[in-house]
C-alpha cells in the first residue's frame, strides 16, 4: 500500500478550523483510494513564538525534510507578533526548500458568485505562476542613519538568470499540459507579467529571459502585459488569460485580485512547489489567518480542501484529486451549503461534511 507522510502546520487564527476540514477530506480519499496517509502536526506559529521567541525551531527544515508534503493552514496574528516577523516561517520554508513555483489556480466554480460582475464560471479559468524565492522578496537591504533626519531604507530586488528562467519554463510547460488536456484557452498562452516600462533593470532582464525561454515553445502563444494593465484586464476580460507568470511581488498582488474573480479568499488555494522534488512542496490556502473569526466556524474551508487536492495531484494521486474537485463542484452547484462569505449560514465543518459526503 502506498503511504505518504504529511507534515501539518495549522498555524494561527482560523488555521486550525480549516486544517481540520482539509484533513477530513484527505482521510476520506485515502480510504476510498487505498493509500495510507501518516500526518504529524506541528504547533508552530505565533503562540509558539510567544513561548519560544521563534516562529518555529531553528532545525525546523531538517524536521520537515523527511516528509512527502507539507500542509500549512495560515500564519500571522498581529496582536501577538508583528507581521514582518511571523511571515519568516512561511518565507524560510519557501526559500529553504527551493519551492520556486507558487502555483495559484484561479477558477470560478458554478454556483459561486464572484464579487466581480464580469466573472462567470464560464470565463474564469487561469493559473498564476508566481516566482517564490527571489525577486522583491529577496530580503536584501537595510536601514540607514536610523533616528536621524536623514534616515532611509533600501530594499533591493534580486532577479537571477536561473531564477527567472526556471519559473518561466515551468509556466510554458504548464501551458502545454493545459492545452493538451483541453484547457479553456484554445491555443495555450503564457502571459508575462512585467513592468519593464518603469523598472529598467530588473524587468527588462525578466523580459529578455521570457523571450529566450519562449523560443523553445513555438506552440504556445507569447503575451506580454504590464502588471497595472493586468489588474484592469483581469476585471474586464478574465476569459483572455490562460497561464500568467509573474515575479514574487507582482504575483502576490494579482493573485489576491484573482481570488476575487474566483469568488473570494475562501476559494483560493496555492502550492509552493519544488519541481525537482529534492525537497517537500507545501500547500496552503492563500487567505490570511483572520484572527477575529477564530473558533467561530464561519470561514470557508474550500481553499484548504483545494490545497489538499493540489497536494494529491503533486503526489501523483490524480484520481483522488479529480474526485475532490468533482465533489466540490457538486456541493457548490447544488447551492444548498453556503458559508457566510457566500451569503449563507452554514458552518466551516458543515461545508467540509458536505464535500466529504459527496465524495462517498
Ligand atoms: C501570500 C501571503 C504572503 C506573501 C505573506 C503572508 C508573507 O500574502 O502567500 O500571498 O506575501 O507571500
Ligand atoms: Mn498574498
Amino acid at each position: 500500500m502506498k503511504s505518504y507522510r504529511i507534515a501539518v502546520i495549522p498555524g494561527d487564527g482560523v488555521g486550525k478550523e480549516v486544517t481540520d476540514e482539509a484533513m477530513k477530506i484527505l482521510n476520506a480519499v485515502s480510504q476510498k483510494y487505498g493509500f495510507n496517509v501518516e500526518t504529524e502536526t506541528f504547533d508552530w506559529g505565533c503562540d509558539y513564538y510567544l513561548s519560544h521567541g521563534v516562529m518555529m525551531p531553528d532545525d525546523a527544515l531538517d524536521t520537515l525534510k523527511v516528509f512527502d508534503s507539507i500542509f500549512l493552514g495560515c500564519i500571522g496574528d498581529i496582536n501577538k507578533v508583528p507581521d514582518h516577523v511571523s511571515l519568516t516561517l512561511l518565507l524560510r520554508i519557501r526559500k529553504g526548500f527551493d519551492q520556486y513555483v507558487n502555483l495559484r489556480p484561479i477558477k470560478l466554480y458554478p454556483g459561486v458568485r464572484s464579487p466581480v460582475e464580469t466573472a462567470t464560471s464560464g470565463n474564469v479559468d487561469m493559473v498564476v505562476i508566481r516566482e517564490n524565492t527571489e525577486g522583491e522578496y529577496a530580503g536584501v537591504g537595510g536601514f540607514f542613519k536610523q533616528g536621524t533626519p536623514d534616515a532611509f531604507a533600501i530594499q533591493t530586488a534580486v532577479f537571477t538568470q536561473k531564477g527567472c528562467e526556471r519559473v518561466i519554463r515551468y509556466a510554458f510547460e504548464l501551458a502545454r499540459r493545459r492545452k493538451k488536456f483541453g484547457g479553456r484557452a484554445p491555443v495555450g498562452m503564457v502571459t508575462s507579467c512585467t513592468k519593464s516600462n518603469a523598472l529598467n533593470y530588473s524587468m527588462v532582464f525578466w523580459d529578455s529571459v521570457y523571450q529566450k525561454v519562449a523560443e523553445a515553445y513555438p506552440d504556445i502563444k507569447r503575451d506580454i502585459a504590464f502588471v497595472d494593465a493586468i489588474t484592469m484586464w483581469f476585471i474586464k476580460n478574465p476569459e483572455y488569460f490562460d497561464v500568467i507568470v509573474a515575479s514574487n511581488l507582482f504575483g502576490d498582488i494579482i493573485t489576491d485580485l484573482g481570488a476575487m474573480l474566483q469568488g473570494g479568499m475562501g476559494f483560493a488555494a496555492g502550492g509552493n512547489i519544488n519541481p525537482e522534488r529534492t525537497y517537500p512542496s507545501m500547500f496552503e490556502p492563500i487567505h490570511g489567518s483572520a484572527p477575529k473569526y477564530t473558533n467561530k466556524g464561519l470561514v470557508n474551508p474550500i481553499a484548504s480542501i483545494e490545497s489538499v487536492r493540489m497536494m494529491l495531484e503533486h503526489l501523483g494521486e490524480e484520481q483522488a484529486a479529480k474526485d475532490i474537485e468533482k465533489a466540490i463542484i457538486e456541493v457548490l452547484r447544488s447551492e444548498k451549503i453556503k458559508t457566510s462569505d457566500m451569503g449563507g449560514t452554514h458552518k466551516t465543518c458543515e461545508m467540509g461534511d458536505a464535500i466529504k459526503e459527496a465524495l462517498q
